[in-house]
């Protein structure tokens, strides 16, 4: 390869994990599996090794993934809190393993542990009692969530042991059942709530949720592997873990001493076969060497220790029968095959469907129909078809060939040059565009309408009440209260969100308009360079291909999206409706000092307005914004569902909590 190939390829390989970073630690929401990431990972360690060159400290490879969110105050760990070096090869456990013994040069004794996959928490206790726990963060600093553990029954708050220091770390790792994992995703299937993907993911979440009421109902577990104290602890980590133990830390009985490589081979193989029967996910199992003097021989890397590496385990497959295709239309006309399935069992759930990405997807499989293939769960909740076993193909099998038209509204699909999807271009009446386009309108991150969900668009859309979103602000309150279902308080509630929704800030409203490639950080980087919708409309492609981040494909959608007379219609109707249609700096605009001096912390779940703008009325009123109570908090903006510990502690303070409406009546808004 050559230099500047190199160059290039490392810095993309740098961008995507950076973002797989972003989407595992902070958004729980990953796109690809553990396995992809390490090949991406792997990757861009041979380049970095082979091309020192461009290597730099702060390449992924060299730093922690990090969980931190500005909702949670920060404190450094300390001690520093680091990743693993991984492996899927038994080989290279017997390379590590040999390489341990030649740098210490005497007989090594090993521990041998699962590797659970939940997210990681160092918790620290001061005379027997829990005095902070922490996230990983970026092993540095990490977020306190000190109310949330305390919610957890297998993390004990006190403990008095005559032999324990008087200051000391556990570690350990914050785990979802599989059992609770999938009662919590059927409820939230049915409260139309986003799903969590995986175990994992559900765990990382609850514990970063803000109201610890939500966190003790969600039922985790914890499961600790590393005691870390100044002194008075053992000098083996084996040792350590029994000490633990005996204080009452949940500490698996699983951990074993091994001896030699056969003995670890043993632990892998029996594990790989037996972890479908634990009631929580592993990812594979942690060798450890035992003795504290010879890990501190061996010492650490940037990123994670050389006393220790991680085995894992390769995702479990499973072989079934391919029956039909079906093709999902999205909001902007994208089709998705999806494959159903003979039901199989696969890692702790059912699965009767998965995706097939695209035409070049099938193709490249060379699916037929009724073929076997096989199925494993990657990143995302549906599974994904890796492969077709052959050898199973009957005779007269017919290959699956992609659709030409609409499944919804028959039109005849297009496929874009250089694009993987085709879609559906009948923009203005394929139903599943019209309301999927309604339903992303009206969703958190876009407009924010509470009230309105999935069913409700699809009743108004069915009654013909509303055809597109700008509909939305014709529609009265007798209409929505005549609706199946609807009571004088979920009307109203609907009606005055819709209202609401005029004080959306202008980025957001850019993103709601659902302009084919216009996601919200699109939108928002848009709205820097045009802070207005009208000098946005007015644009030229060359104008908008001149920001960075804006290609010639993005260019041409926007273009078109305000071609098109029906969506200048919508825009007027929009515009009349008083939403914003420019940014005037409005965010960063004082609109009076009534809060200056004032620092405020936000808690609980609200009516009237949502979190993030609650954030934003109070520096547009000069105030400042905290995340925890001190004797330095001037009021506490409470709503519904306060957690106790925060009331306990604005009680003991004697801070006031002011609810929504007050609050926006001092602010006049
Ligand atoms: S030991 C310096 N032991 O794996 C030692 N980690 O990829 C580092 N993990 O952040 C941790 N089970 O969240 C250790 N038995 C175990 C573990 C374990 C799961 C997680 C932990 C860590 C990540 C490293």
């Amino acid at each position: 390869m050559k230099q500047s190939e190199a160059k290039k390829r490392i810095e993309q390989l740098r961008a995507e994990l950076e973002q797989h970073n972003r989407n595992y630690y902070i958004m729980n929401a990953p796109t690809i599996s553990d396995f992809e990431y390490d090949i991406l990972m792997n990757e861009l360690e041979t380049l970095e090794k082979k091309f020192p060159q461009f290597a730099s400290s702060d390449s992924p490879t060299n730093k922690v993934g990090a969980d931190t969110t500005t909702e949670f105050k920060q404190y450094e760990h300390k001690y520093p809190m680091l990743s693993l070096g991984n492996t899927y090869n038994e080989g290279e456990i017997i390379d590590f393993i040999d390489r341990v013994k030649k740098v210490v040069g005497e007989d090594v004794e090993f521990v041998c542990e699962l590797k659970f996959d939940g997210a990681s928490i160092s918790i620290t206790y001061t005379n027997g009692k829990i005095t902070r726990a922490l996230t990983r963060g970026d092993g540095v600093k990490g977020d306190d969530v000190t109310l949330n553990i305390k919610t957890i029954k297998t993390v004990p708050h006190s403990i008095s042991a005559p032999d324990m220091p008087e200051e000391f770390t556990v570690r350990g790792e914050v785990l979802m059942p599989r059992n609770v994992f999938n009662k919590l995703n059927e409820e939230r299937m049915q409260l139309s709530l986003p799903t969590f993907a995986n175990p994992r993911n559900a765990a990382a979440g609850t514990l970063k949720t803000l109201d610890p009421k939500v966190v003790a109902s969600r039922e985790l577990e914890c499961e600790f592997y590393y005691l870390l104290a100044d002194s008075g602890i053992k000098e083996t980590h084996f040792d350590n873990l029994l000490l633990a133990r005996k204080w009452g830390f949940n500490v698996p009985e699983s951990a074993r001493l091994c001896k030699n490589s056969a003995e670890i081979v043993d632990f892998i193989n029996y594990w790989d076969k037996e972890r479908k029967n634990l009631p929580y996910d592993i990812d594979g199992v942690v060798i450890k060497v035992n003795s504290q003097l010879q890990q501190r021989v061996l010492g650490y890397t940037a990123k994670s220790p050389r006393w220790a590496i991680a085995y894992k385990f390769k995702a479990e497959q499973a072989l079934t029968e391919l029956k039909s295709i079906s093709y999902q239309v999205g909001r902007t006309g994208n089709i998705t095959p999806v494959a159903n399935l003979e039901p199989v069992f696969l890692a702790g759930t059912t699965v009767k469907r998965a995706t097939l990405h695209n035409a070049d997807q099938i193709a490249l499989l060379d699916l037929h129909y009724n073929d076997m293939v096989y199925i494993e769960k990657g990143g995302e909740i549906i599974p994904k078809i890796v492969g077709v076993d052959i050898s199973k193909r009957k005779e007269n099998a017919k290959r699956v060939s992609f659709i030409t038209h609409c499944p919804e509204c028959g039109s005849e699909l297009i496929r874009n040059e250089g694009e993987a999807s085709h879609y559906c271009p009948n923009y203005l009446h394929c139903p599943p565009q019209l309301k999927g386009r309604i339903e992303h309108f009206i969703s958190r991150k876009a407009m924010n309408i509470d009230g309105l969900g999935e069913e409700t668009v699809n009743l108004l859309f069915n009654k013909g009440l509303i055809k597109n979103y700008s509909d939305l602000y014709d529609l009265t309150y007798n209409q929505i209260y005549e609706l199946e279902g609807f009571k004088e308080k979920s009307a109203s509630n609907i009606i005055n969100s819709i209202k609401n929704s005029a004080s959306v800030p202008y980025p957001r409203v850019l993103f709601a308009l659902g302009i084919r490639h216009v996601g919200e950080t699109v939108a928002k980087t848009i709205a820097e360079d045009f802070p207005s919708l009208d000098a946005l409309m007015n644009a030229s492609v060359e104008e908008l291909t001149n920001i960075d981040e804006i290609g010639p494909k993005i260019a041409e959608s926007i273009k078109n999206f305000f071609n098109d007379n029906d969506n200048i219609t919508i825009i007027e109707k929009l515009r009349k409706a008083g939403l914003q249609f420019s940014d005037s700096g409005e965010r960063n605009v004082t609109k009076s000092n009534i809060l200056e001096g004032k620092t405020i912390v936000i808690s609980g779940v609200f009516t009237r307005h949502s979190r993030e703008e609650y954030k934003d009325l109070i520096e547009k009123h000069s105030g400042k914004n905290s995340s925890s109570i001190s004797k330095n908090t001037s009021f506490i903006l409470a709503g519904d569902k306060m957690g106790p510990e925060k009331k306990k502690k604005a009680a003991q303070l004697g801070i006031e909590l002011m609810n929504e409406n007050d609050f926006l009546e001092l602010i006049k808004e």
